[in-house]
Protein backbone atom coordinates (compact mmCIF):
# COMPACT_ATOMS: atom_id res chain seq x y z
CA UNK A 1 0.00 0.00 0.00
CA UNK A 2 1.18 3.39 -1.13
CA UNK A 3 2.10 6.02 1.92
CA UNK A 4 3.30 9.28 2.39
CA UNK A 5 5.99 9.37 4.94
CA UNK A 6 8.04 12.57 6.68
CA UNK A 7 11.52 12.03 8.43
CA UNK A 8 10.28 9.52 10.95
CA UNK A 9 13.99 9.91 12.12
CA UNK A 10 13.59 13.35 12.89
CA UNK A 11 10.17 13.14 14.25
CA UNK A 12 8.87 14.65 17.97
CA UNK A 13 7.93 10.87 18.32
CA UNK A 14 11.41 9.17 20.02
CA UNK A 15 13.05 12.46 21.77
CA UNK A 16 9.83 13.11 23.57
CA UNK A 17 9.34 9.58 24.86
CA UNK A 18 12.61 9.97 26.26
CA UNK A 19 11.27 13.47 27.62
CA UNK A 20 13.69 15.42 25.32
CA UNK A 21 11.30 17.59 23.62
CA UNK A 22 12.15 21.78 24.48
CA UNK A 23 10.03 23.76 26.58
CA UNK A 24 9.48 26.32 23.11
CA UNK A 25 8.46 23.57 21.06
CA UNK A 26 6.16 22.59 23.39
CA UNK A 27 4.80 26.43 24.05
CA UNK A 28 4.93 26.76 20.33
CA UNK A 29 2.21 24.13 19.33
CA UNK A 30 0.12 25.01 22.10
CA UNK A 31 -1.13 23.15 25.34
CA UNK A 32 -0.17 19.57 23.78
CA UNK A 33 -2.69 17.75 26.08
CA UNK A 34 -1.81 14.98 23.30
CA UNK A 35 1.82 15.48 23.51
CA UNK A 36 2.76 11.99 24.60
CA UNK A 37 0.41 9.93 22.08
CA UNK A 38 1.09 8.28 18.63
CA UNK A 39 -2.21 7.97 16.99
CA UNK A 40 -3.29 5.80 14.60
CA UNK A 41 -6.33 7.66 12.54
CA UNK A 42 -8.54 5.03 10.49
CA UNK A 43 -11.07 7.00 8.28
CA UNK A 44 -10.21 10.18 8.71
CA UNK A 45 -9.40 11.33 5.16
CA UNK A 46 -11.59 13.83 3.92
CA UNK A 47 -13.20 13.04 0.49
CA UNK A 48 -13.42 16.82 -0.21
CA UNK A 49 -11.26 18.70 1.75
CA UNK A 50 -14.68 19.30 3.73
CA UNK A 51 -14.68 19.20 7.39
CA UNK A 52 -15.44 15.89 8.40
CA UNK A 53 -15.52 13.71 11.91
CA UNK A 54 -12.44 12.38 10.56
CA UNK A 55 -10.66 15.66 9.89
CA UNK A 56 -12.19 17.09 12.38
CA UNK A 57 -10.67 14.56 15.15
CA UNK A 58 -7.01 14.40 12.84
CA UNK A 59 -7.11 18.65 13.24
CA UNK A 60 -7.35 18.45 16.80
CA UNK A 61 -4.96 15.72 17.74
CA UNK A 62 -2.48 17.63 15.63
CA UNK A 63 -3.10 20.69 17.43
CA UNK A 64 -3.22 18.97 21.07
CA UNK A 65 0.87 18.05 19.98
CA UNK A 66 -0.03 13.97 19.03
CA UNK A 67 2.11 12.31 16.11
CA UNK A 68 -1.15 11.15 13.98
CA UNK A 69 -0.92 8.97 11.29
CA UNK A 70 -4.31 8.93 8.99
CA UNK A 71 -5.69 6.01 7.16
CA UNK A 72 -8.15 6.00 4.44
CA UNK A 73 -9.32 3.67 1.78
CA UNK A 74 -9.28 6.87 -0.73
CA UNK A 75 -5.90 8.34 -1.60
CA UNK A 76 -7.38 11.39 -2.97
CA UNK A 77 -9.05 11.96 0.67
CA UNK A 78 -6.02 11.47 2.19
CA UNK A 79 -4.13 14.32 0.21
CA UNK A 80 -7.21 16.55 0.57
CA UNK A 81 -7.09 16.26 4.57
CA UNK A 82 -3.30 16.19 4.36
CA UNK A 83 -3.16 19.55 2.74
CA UNK A 84 -5.92 21.15 4.78
CA UNK A 85 -4.08 20.17 7.86
CA UNK A 86 -0.69 21.33 6.87
CA UNK A 87 -1.86 24.38 5.65
CA UNK A 88 -3.40 25.35 9.16
CA UNK A 89 -0.63 24.38 10.50
CA UNK A 90 2.72 23.83 9.23
CA UNK A 91 4.62 22.85 11.67
CA UNK A 92 3.20 19.78 12.33
CA UNK A 93 4.45 18.15 9.15
CA UNK A 94 7.29 15.89 11.47
CA UNK A 95 3.98 14.22 13.29
CA UNK A 96 1.72 14.02 10.39
CA UNK A 97 1.59 10.86 7.49
CA UNK A 98 -0.79 9.34 5.84
CA UNK A 99 -0.98 5.83 4.82
CA UNK A 100 -3.59 4.32 2.43
CA UNK A 101 -5.47 1.01 3.24
CA UNK A 102 -9.17 -0.83 2.98
CA UNK A 103 -10.60 -1.89 6.97
CA UNK A 104 -12.01 -4.77 4.79
CA UNK A 105 -8.33 -6.16 4.56
CA UNK A 106 -6.60 -7.36 7.34
CA UNK A 107 -3.06 -7.22 5.80
CA UNK A 108 -3.47 -3.72 5.11
CA UNK A 109 -4.76 -2.20 8.20
CA UNK A 110 -1.28 -4.47 10.24
CA UNK A 111 0.57 -2.88 7.71
CA UNK A 112 -0.56 0.51 8.76
CA UNK A 113 -0.13 0.21 12.18
CA UNK A 114 3.04 -1.72 11.98
CA UNK A 115 4.10 1.34 9.83
CA UNK A 116 2.88 3.93 12.12
CA UNK A 117 4.76 2.90 15.20
CA UNK A 118 7.94 1.88 13.64
CA UNK A 119 7.92 5.57 12.11
CA UNK A 120 7.20 7.39 15.48
CA UNK A 121 8.55 4.82 17.91
CA UNK A 122 5.17 3.96 19.23
CA UNK A 123 1.38 3.37 18.84
CA UNK A 124 -0.69 4.40 21.86
CA UNK A 125 -3.82 5.64 20.61
CA UNK A 126 -6.49 3.93 17.71
CA UNK A 127 -9.38 6.15 16.42
CA UNK A 128 -11.02 4.12 14.38
CA UNK A 129 -13.91 6.64 12.49
CA UNK A 130 -14.64 4.18 9.97
CA UNK A 131 -18.37 3.97 9.35
CA UNK A 132 -20.48 3.73 6.02
CA UNK A 133 -24.17 4.01 5.77
CA UNK A 134 -26.02 1.36 4.59
CA UNK A 135 -29.80 2.07 4.25
CA UNK A 136 -32.79 -0.27 3.49
CA UNK A 137 -35.29 -1.84 5.76
CA UNK A 138 -34.63 -5.89 6.72
CA UNK A 139 -36.97 -6.82 3.19
CA UNK A 140 -35.18 -4.15 1.31
CA UNK A 141 -31.53 -4.92 1.70
CA UNK A 142 -30.57 -7.92 0.45
CA UNK A 143 -27.81 -9.84 2.84
CA UNK A 144 -24.90 -8.99 1.07
CA UNK A 145 -25.66 -5.33 2.13
CA UNK A 146 -25.55 -6.33 5.70
CA UNK A 147 -22.56 -7.95 5.63
CA UNK A 148 -21.33 -5.05 4.13
CA UNK A 149 -22.30 -2.97 7.03
CA UNK A 150 -20.72 -5.69 9.29
CA UNK A 151 -17.71 -5.86 7.58
CA UNK A 152 -16.48 -1.91 7.15
CA UNK A 153 -18.13 -1.14 10.42
CA UNK A 154 -17.54 -3.55 12.66
CA UNK A 155 -15.00 -6.27 11.36
CA UNK A 156 -12.66 -4.01 10.20
CA UNK A 157 -12.47 -2.27 14.02
CA UNK A 158 -11.61 -5.78 15.43
CA UNK A 159 -8.92 -5.98 12.50
CA UNK A 160 -7.77 -2.43 14.02
CA UNK A 161 -7.76 -3.75 17.08
CA UNK A 162 -6.12 -6.91 16.44
CA UNK A 163 -2.99 -5.14 15.28
CA UNK A 164 -2.91 -2.10 17.77
CA UNK A 165 -3.45 -3.65 20.69
CA UNK A 166 0.09 -5.17 20.48
CA UNK A 167 1.66 -2.36 20.25
CA UNK A 168 -0.13 -0.56 22.57
CA UNK A 169 1.33 -3.45 24.94
CA UNK A 170 4.53 -2.74 23.98
CA UNK A 171 3.52 0.72 24.75
CA UNK A 172 2.53 -0.29 28.24
CA UNK A 173 -0.43 1.92 27.67
CA UNK A 174 -3.19 2.75 25.08
CA UNK A 175 -6.45 4.45 24.45
CA UNK A 176 -8.90 2.73 21.95
CA UNK A 177 -11.81 5.22 20.83
CA UNK A 178 -14.47 3.75 18.22
CA UNK A 179 -16.80 6.24 16.53
CA UNK A 180 -20.19 4.28 17.18
CA UNK A 181 -23.57 6.16 16.60
CA UNK A 182 -26.72 7.05 18.49
CA UNK A 183 -27.64 5.55 15.95
CA UNK A 184 -26.14 2.20 17.29
CA UNK A 185 -28.01 2.70 20.57
CA UNK A 186 -31.34 3.96 19.66
CA UNK A 187 -34.05 4.09 16.59
CA UNK A 188 -33.37 7.57 15.11
CA UNK A 189 -36.10 7.51 12.90
CA UNK A 190 -34.05 6.05 9.59
CA UNK A 191 -34.15 2.03 8.69
CA UNK A 192 -30.74 1.02 8.26
CA UNK A 193 -31.00 -1.93 10.41
CA UNK A 194 -27.21 -3.06 9.06
CA UNK A 195 -25.86 0.60 10.47
CA UNK A 196 -27.46 0.08 13.20
CA UNK A 197 -26.80 -3.17 14.24
CA UNK A 198 -23.36 -2.46 13.23
CA UNK A 199 -22.65 0.31 15.36
CA UNK A 200 -24.25 -1.48 18.50
CA UNK A 201 -21.55 -4.19 18.09
CA UNK A 202 -19.24 -1.86 17.76
CA UNK A 203 -19.92 -0.88 21.75
CA UNK A 204 -19.91 -4.20 22.61
CA UNK A 205 -16.75 -5.60 20.58
CA UNK A 206 -14.80 -1.91 22.41
CA UNK A 207 -16.24 -2.97 25.69
CA UNK A 208 -14.90 -6.37 25.34
CA UNK A 209 -11.84 -5.29 24.63
CA UNK A 210 -11.26 -2.45 27.56
CA UNK A 211 -12.43 -5.29 30.17
CA UNK A 212 -9.74 -7.73 28.95
CA UNK A 213 -6.84 -5.11 28.83
CA UNK A 214 -8.03 -2.88 31.61
CA UNK A 215 -4.80 -4.51 34.30
CA UNK A 216 -2.14 -3.83 31.41
CA UNK A 217 -3.22 0.08 31.13
CA UNK A 218 -5.06 0.05 27.83
CA UNK A 219 -8.38 1.46 27.72
CA UNK A 220 -11.19 1.22 25.12
CA UNK A 221 -14.43 3.62 24.78
CA UNK A 222 -16.76 4.29 22.26
CA UNK A 223 -18.23 7.62 21.04
CA UNK A 224 -21.43 7.62 19.33
CA UNK A 225 -22.05 10.47 17.83
CA UNK A 226 -26.00 12.22 17.19
CA UNK A 227 -26.84 13.82 14.59
CA UNK A 228 -23.55 15.84 13.17
CA UNK A 229 -23.18 18.12 10.39
CA UNK A 230 -20.79 16.79 8.42
CA UNK A 231 -20.97 15.82 4.42
CA UNK A 232 -21.88 12.42 4.88
CA UNK A 233 -25.42 12.96 5.30
CA UNK A 234 -26.04 14.98 1.87
CA UNK A 235 -25.27 11.97 0.53
CA UNK A 236 -26.39 8.74 3.08
CA UNK A 237 -29.44 10.44 4.92
CA UNK A 238 -30.60 12.62 2.71
CA UNK A 239 -32.88 10.06 1.03
CA UNK A 240 -34.69 9.77 3.92
CA UNK A 241 -35.98 13.34 3.80
CA UNK A 242 -37.97 15.12 0.75
CA UNK A 243 -34.29 17.35 0.03
CA UNK A 244 -31.22 19.08 1.72
CA UNK A 245 -33.43 21.55 2.84
CA UNK A 246 -35.65 19.52 4.75
CA UNK A 247 -33.16 16.88 6.15
CA UNK A 248 -31.54 19.79 7.63
CA UNK A 249 -34.43 21.43 9.11
CA UNK A 250 -35.21 18.14 10.31
CA UNK A 251 -32.25 17.15 12.36
CA UNK A 252 -31.71 20.51 13.91
CA UNK A 253 -34.97 20.54 15.16
CA UNK A 254 -34.67 16.74 16.74
CA UNK A 255 -32.15 17.71 18.63
CA UNK A 256 -32.93 18.41 22.16
CA UNK A 257 -30.24 22.04 21.99
CA UNK A 258 -31.89 22.95 18.91
CA UNK A 259 -28.87 22.13 16.59
CA UNK A 260 -27.03 19.55 15.49
CA UNK A 261 -23.75 18.59 16.49
CA UNK A 262 -20.43 20.14 14.55
CA UNK A 263 -17.88 17.31 13.77
CA UNK A 264 -15.63 19.33 16.26
CA UNK A 265 -17.73 18.48 19.12
CA UNK A 266 -16.70 14.88 18.22
CA UNK A 267 -13.58 15.55 18.15
CA UNK A 268 -13.09 17.46 21.37
CA UNK A 269 -14.54 14.23 22.76
CA UNK A 270 -11.82 11.69 21.12
CA UNK A 271 -9.11 14.43 22.32
CA UNK A 272 -10.66 13.86 25.92
CA UNK A 273 -10.43 9.88 25.55
CA UNK A 274 -6.84 9.68 23.87
CA UNK A 275 -6.32 11.61 27.02
CA UNK A 276 -4.42 10.81 30.41
CA UNK A 277 -7.26 13.24 31.42
CA UNK A 278 -9.28 10.06 31.00
CA UNK A 279 -7.42 7.81 32.68
CA UNK A 280 -10.10 5.95 34.49
CA UNK A 281 -12.75 5.92 31.70
CA UNK A 282 -12.77 2.36 29.98
CA UNK A 283 -15.61 0.26 28.73
CA UNK A 284 -17.89 2.65 28.06
CA UNK A 285 -19.69 4.68 25.75
CA UNK A 286 -19.91 8.92 25.71
CA UNK A 287 -22.85 10.16 24.01
CA UNK A 288 -21.71 13.54 22.04
CA UNK A 289 -25.30 14.44 20.83
CA UNK A 290 -26.92 17.10 22.86
CA UNK A 291 -29.18 15.03 24.92
CA UNK A 292 -30.29 13.05 21.82
CA UNK A 293 -30.29 9.66 23.42
CA UNK A 294 -31.80 10.58 26.72
CA UNK A 295 -34.60 12.16 25.19
CA UNK A 296 -37.87 11.36 24.78
CA UNK A 297 -40.30 11.75 22.18
CA UNK A 298 -43.01 12.84 25.06
CA UNK A 299 -40.47 16.09 26.17
CA UNK A 300 -41.35 17.27 22.17
N1 LIG B 1 -22.42 12.43 10.41
C1 LIG B 1 -23.19 11.98 11.39
O1 LIG B 1 -24.29 12.51 11.67
C2 LIG B 1 -22.72 10.80 12.21
C3 LIG B 1 -23.51 10.41 13.30
C4 LIG B 1 -23.11 9.33 14.05
C5 LIG B 1 -21.94 8.66 13.75
N2 LIG B 1 -21.19 9.07 12.68
C6 LIG B 1 -19.97 8.30 12.40
O2 LIG B 1 -18.87 9.16 12.28
C7 LIG B 1 -17.89 8.54 11.44
C8 LIG B 1 -17.42 9.49 10.38
O3 LIG B 1 -18.52 10.04 9.74
P1 LIG B 1 -18.37 11.17 8.66
O4 LIG B 1 -19.71 11.79 8.55
O5 LIG B 1 -17.22 12.04 8.94
O6 LIG B 1 -18.13 10.25 7.35
P2 LIG B 1 -17.16 10.34 6.08
O7 LIG B 1 -17.74 9.41 5.08
O8 LIG B 1 -16.95 11.75 5.69
O9 LIG B 1 -15.80 9.78 6.63
C9 LIG B 1 -15.49 8.42 6.63
C10 LIG B 1 -14.11 8.19 6.04
O10 LIG B 1 -13.89 6.78 6.06
C11 LIG B 1 -13.31 6.40 4.82
N3 LIG B 1 -13.64 5.02 4.53
C12 LIG B 1 -14.81 4.51 4.12
N4 LIG B 1 -14.71 3.20 3.91
C13 LIG B 1 -13.44 2.86 4.20
C14 LIG B 1 -12.71 1.64 4.16
N5 LIG B 1 -13.29 0.50 3.75
N6 LIG B 1 -11.41 1.64 4.53
C15 LIG B 1 -10.81 2.80 4.91
N7 LIG B 1 -11.44 3.99 4.95
C16 LIG B 1 -12.74 4.01 4.59
C17 LIG B 1 -13.91 7.34 3.78
O11 LIG B 1 -13.09 7.44 2.63
C18 LIG B 1 -13.98 8.66 4.57
O12 LIG B 1 -12.81 9.43 4.40
C19 LIG B 1 -18.56 7.27 10.88
O13 LIG B 1 -18.15 6.15 11.63
C20 LIG B 1 -20.02 7.54 11.10
O14 LIG B 1 -20.77 6.37 11.20
C21 LIG B 1 -21.56 10.12 11.90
Amino acid sequence: MSEHSNDPASSAGAGQREGTMSESAAEARGPGRLADETILAVGCGSPDGKTNNGLAAARAFLTEGARVCIVDREPGALEAARAVLLEETPEAETRLRTHVADVADETQLKEAADICAEAFGALTVLHYNVGIVVNGGVEELDVAGFRRALDINLTGAFAAMKHAVPHMRAAGRGSIIAVSSAGGLRWMGYDYPAYAASKAGLIELTNSVGMRYAREGIRANSIAPGLIETPLIHTSIVGHHGDAEEMLAARHAASPTGRMGAPEDVARAAVFLASPESAYVNATVLPVDGGLVHSSAAAR
